[in-house]
């Protein structure tokens, strides 16, 4: 065969390349352009809020309204072109608009932030698709609906934050199968129903969230399994039953937080083998009985709060020992 034929064969399949390159680079940028209402003819790569690969492809794209010339921007549909993005962060209340279900196409994302916006409408089930997702967090939206229980096959996960919606329904059972989640919090969203019994399976938590719902049913002794929480919030529900003594088996607990709840029986003595413990809150509830001299144990304890609850007797002085601030 004729080298130069190679040649020129091998000259007009790069050429063809380059221009195809540079065609979806212009069309990833021109999107990205009207989403942030930047100057069309801008290189949008040259942002510092926007990162690109080496051949051109968008892989990062932070925008917030605070920095764009228009007040307000929406998520377009045809975000999915972006199909290399990996890490996408939209902030400020000038987001409005609705998140589309084409966003659960960019499989390629590994970070996902909608913070503070006005978005509205739900949480579509699509985004259960991102099966490379390592962060998500939907945070201070006006979004209704329900928590899409495809949620839970987003096996990557290990941040997961869905707080301060106008939420209905429960928290999907799903959620348990999240086992790599180092951080879960749904909370000031209003969900109803009890905490599945599967979240007993996420053993890597170490920070659980799930204050200001309207959660009901007793706190399962599930919740013994998670042997690595530091931090468990779980107050101002409508949590019922008595604590279970299974809480005193986890023991990496610096806070505990189970205040503002319907929680009868007595405070467990088991408590007291929490020697991380520095904050524990177990006010307005229906606690009965007296306090066990085994919270004395705690000292590394900062505040103990155990205030409109229905206990009888005095400060052990174990505790009154205990360099606290207590209010009973
Ligand atoms: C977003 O919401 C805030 C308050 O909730 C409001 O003041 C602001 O005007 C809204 N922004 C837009 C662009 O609608
Ligand atoms: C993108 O998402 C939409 C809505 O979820 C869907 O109808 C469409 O088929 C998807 N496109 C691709 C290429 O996956
Ligand atoms: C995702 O989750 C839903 C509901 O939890 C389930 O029905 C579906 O089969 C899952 N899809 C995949 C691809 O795993
Ligand atoms: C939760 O419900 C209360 C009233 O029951 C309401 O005042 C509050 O705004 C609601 N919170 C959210 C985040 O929807
Ligand atoms: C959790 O995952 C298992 C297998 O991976 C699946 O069979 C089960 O349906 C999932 N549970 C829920 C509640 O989605
Ligand atoms: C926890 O505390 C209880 C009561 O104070 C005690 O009987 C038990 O042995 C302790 N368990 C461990 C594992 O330390
Ligand atoms: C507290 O519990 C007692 C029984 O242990 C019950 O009689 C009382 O009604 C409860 N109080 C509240 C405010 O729930
Ligand atoms: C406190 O407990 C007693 C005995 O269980 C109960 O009779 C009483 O109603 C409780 N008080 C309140 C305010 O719940």
């Amino acid at each position: 065969m004729n080298s130069s034929f190679l040649l020129i064969t091998f000259i007009i399949i790069i050429v063809l390349k380059c221009i195809s390159t540079q065609s979806t680079i212009n069309e990833e940028c021109s999107l990205v352009n009207r989403l942030m209402s930047i100057d069309e003819v801008y290189n949008c790569c040259r942002e510092d809020k926007i990162t690109c690969s080496n051949d051109g492809h968008i892989t990062k794209l932070h925008a917030s309204s605070d920095y764009m010339k228009s007040s307000y921007y929406f998520i377009p549909p045809e975000i999915d072109i972006l199909t290399n993005l990996k890490d996408l962060n939209l902030l400020g209340n000038g987001l409005i608009g609705s998140i589309p279900p084409e966003l659960g196409n960019l499989t390629n994302l590994e970070y996902l932030r909608l913070f503070n916006t006005n978005l509205t409408g739900s949480i579509p089930l699509e985004l259960g698709n991102l099966i490379n997702l390592e962060y998500l967090e939907i945070d201070s939206n006006k979004l209704t609906g329900s928590i899409p229980s495809e949620l839970g096959n987003l096996s990557e996960l290990g941040y997961l934050v869905i707080a301060k919606n106008h939420l209905t329904g429960s928290i999907p059972s799903s959620l348990g199968n999240l086992t790599k989640l180092k951080d879960l919090g749904i909370f000031n969203t209003n969900l109803t129903g009890t905490i599945p019994p599967e979240f007993g399976n996420l053993i890597n938590l170490e920070y659980l969230n799930l204050c200001n719902n309207k959660l009901t049913g007793p706190i399962s002794q599930e919740i013994g399994k998670l042997v690595n929480l530091k931090k468990l919030y779980l107050f101002n529900n409508e949590f019922t039953g008595s604590i279970p003594k299974e809480i005193g088996t986890i023991l990496k607990l610096k806070t505990l937080d189970i205040s503002l709840n319907k929680l009868n029986g007595l405070i467990l003595p088991e408590l007291g083998n929490l020697s991380d413990l520095e904050y524990l809150d177990l006010s307005n509830n229906n606690l009965t009985g007296s306090i066990p001299p085994e919270l004395g144990k705690l000292t590394k304890l900062k505040t103990l709060e155990l205030s409109n609850n229905n206990l009888s007797g005095s400060i052990p002085k174990e505790i009154k020992k205990l360099n606290i601030k207590l209010n009973k």
